[in-house]
């Protein structure tokens, strides 16, 4: 059994570490830093509650004058893949977001549904530019109308656990990416 099985009920392997993590958003950091003027503002919205983790290490890995953070909270209702699944969002933020460089950070992109539901809502705002950065990138979306520009990694189909990312609200605490035992879910 693997180290991290036995400390964690539920997790199998190691999928992205710590150090791998981190060498990786210092990278995305540098990127986005480059990718607007030095002069624009730009504001960082994040997707809570998965992205909270990745955020707060992104926005201290850019090294530009200006940058504002702010949060929305969605949440997806339904079961498994039905088709009638939908986005709700629970909070929404006050920040004026038309006319601004606005930057969506989200944890992982699955189904796509989030992020189509909550880019179509921030798009209607009228922002200056929306692009996205997502920790993680299943690639199973089959009708994903907006592509992020920026994904740390791409991820295996399993349910994975860690870095803000949850299971029943349990190990978004974990400094690395998991994936868990299948089956595990009923045990929660
Ligand atoms: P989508 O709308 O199906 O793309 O799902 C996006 C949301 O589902 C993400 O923001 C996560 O909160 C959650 N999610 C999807 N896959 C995983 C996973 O493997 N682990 C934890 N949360 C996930
Ligand atoms: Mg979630």
């Amino acid at each position: 059994m693997s180290e991290v099985a036995t400390r964690y009920p539920g997790l199998t392997r190691i999928v992205f570490s710590e150090t791998e993590i981190r060498a990786r958003v210092a990278q995305l950091g540098r990127e986005i830093d480059a990718f607007y003027r030095l002069d624009e503002k730009l504001l960082m919205i994040g997707l809570l509650k998965g992205a909270f983790v990745f955020l707060s290490d992104l926005a201290r890995a850019m090294s530009r004058p200006s940058v504002t953070v702010d949060f929305l909270v969605a949440a997806l209702y339904g079961e498994g893949t039905d088709p009638s699944r939908e986005v709700r969002l629970l909070y929404d933020m006050e920040t004026p977001i038309e006319g601004r460089h606005v930057l969506l950070v989200e944890d992982i992109v699955d189904s796509g549904k989030t992020l189509n539901r909550i880019c179509d809502e921030l798009s209607r705002r009228a922002p200056r530019s929306l692009e996205i950065c997502t920790f993680l990138h299943k690639r199973l979306a089959s009708d994903l109308r907006y592509e992020p520009r920026w994904v740390g990694f791409d991820a295996p189909p399993d349910w994975l656990v860690g870095y803000g990312l949850d299971l029943g609200e349990r190990y978004r605490h974990l400094p690395f990416v998991a994936a868990i035992a299948p089956g595990a879910e009923r045990g929660f």
